[in-house]
């Protein structure tokens, strides 16, 4: 049997990757020539995805250029950031860990770092830091791909994913203005800046007041359109001997509201429950299958919230606009107008919800579904 031709979960860049042509040329051009670029969306809309093709075309096409991703996810506080960020640019450097080992040693001035090496040193190469040093030195480490490429005379992207989380640390205003006097100087090196959480992101990058602002050119991502979804679908199950018809692929993106990370699990549900050809009852099976495996986080989201923000989420969800109407904040349950507009404001630094066109919207279309039939019992579907 053919392997599904859907994946979500992790980052797609050649197989199951669509559209974003346009936006892929932007990044490679900008990337390439020097302009810095903050990226920003909500989550699962496809930004490291994005990131990776782009980087994986700039190394087969440009030779001059060294490229390293870094995924700040899990970096729980600013000396393991800087720590690997050292690692992560010294590796990226060189294909060969004997370079590895000779940047590590000569490039630093202030700082002594010790690098140790394991069996297989290419893939087990680490290099630490005394933290007492490194608190003090922290320019030496965020020049150090600068202070690379002009020794080496090579250019450096360097692209750091879910930035955002490093501003949680303490110390973290420090941290971002020598961050920003740095690598502004940086001649030879690009950044690409993205993150998922916009609220932070935008305070970040879009605040006139930070360190930040105007740092590079900012692009907010949007969704890939429901006509590319139809034929990415379509196609897709064509490519793997089996059927679905545009008619009913169009339910796949209409019911995950063009959702990428929903619309493929969506339709890898129901490529898997297809024999031959996809009918709308394998689409609505694939649907409740969704819904199912995702439920346990469902129930965890709603016991984060407090009543009266489960309650505004009834009333966006019900198409209410006038929160703080006394017809609706009595209906809903909604407490005082201050109530309101303080669980607008949580809901969405959460990324629960989002305005759109002056409208509130829930951010995750399947959870929107889950909880209506949760707390309003109405069908997933009406086809
Ligand atoms: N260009 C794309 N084409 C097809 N599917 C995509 C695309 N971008 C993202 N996806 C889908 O969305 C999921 C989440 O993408 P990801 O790049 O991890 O988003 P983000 O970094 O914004 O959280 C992927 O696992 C994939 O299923
Ligand atoms: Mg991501």
């Amino acid at each position: 049997m053919k392997e599904s031709p859907f994946v979500y979960g992790s980052t797609v860049s050649s197989k199951s990757f669509t559209n974003r042509e346009k936006e892929a040329e932007k990044l490679y051009q900008n990337l390439t020539q020097g302009i810095n670029t903050t990226i920003i969306s909500p989550r699962r809309w496809g930004k490291s995805s994005l990131v990776e093709k782009v980087i994986n075309d700039i190394n087969q096409k440009e030779k001059t250029f060294k490229t390293v991703i870094i995924d700040l996810f899990s970096v729980a506080c600013e000396e393991e950031f800087l720590e690997v960020f050292a690692r992560e640019v010294i590796k990226s450097s060189s294909s060969k860990w004997e370079d590895w080992v000779k940047t590590g040693k000569n490039f630093f001035k202030q700082l002594i770092p010790l690098i140790s090496l394991g069996i297989d040193p290419t893939s087990d190469f680490s290099l630490s830091f005394n933290w007492e040093e490194l608190k003090k030195h922290k320019d030496e480490i965020l020049n150090l791909p600068d202070t690379i490429a002009i020794k080496k005379n090579i250019r450096f992207i360097i692209c750091l994913d879910e930035f955002q989380n490093i501003a949680a640390f303490p110390g973290y205003d420090i941290l971002e203005k020598k961050m920003r006097a740095n690598w502004q100087r940086h001649k030879n090196v690009t950044y690409c800046i993205y993150g998922s959480k916009r609220h932070m992101m935008t305070d970040i990058f879009n605040n006139a007041s930070k360190p930040f602002y105007r740092f590079g050119d900012m692009m907010m991502l949007q969704k890939i359109s429901t006509e590319n979804w139809i034929k990415f679908i379509v196609e897709s199950f064509a490519a793997t001997d089996k059927t679905i018809q545009e008619s009913d692929a169009e339910y796949i993106p209409a019911l995950m509201k063009d959702h990428s990370w929903y619309v493929q699990q969506l339709a890898h549900y129901t490529w898997q429950k297809t024999e031959k050809n996809a009918e709308k009852e394998v689409i609505i099976e694939a649907l409740k299958e969704l819904i199912y495996a995702n439920t346990p986080f469902y129930q965890k989201e709603i016991e984060t919230i407090s009543t009266t923000q489960l309650n505004l989420l009834k009333a966006i969800i019900k198409g209410e606009s006038q929160f703080t109407s006394t017809l609706v904040m009595q209906k809903y349950k909604l407490g005082t107008p201050r109530n309101v507009s303080k669980n607008k404001a949580i809901l969405t630094k959460n990324d629960m919800i989002h305005e759109v066109d002056g409208k509130y919207e829930l951010l995750d279309p399947a959870f929107e579904l889950w909880f209506s039939k949760h707390y309003f019992n109405q069908d997933y579907v009406n086809l």
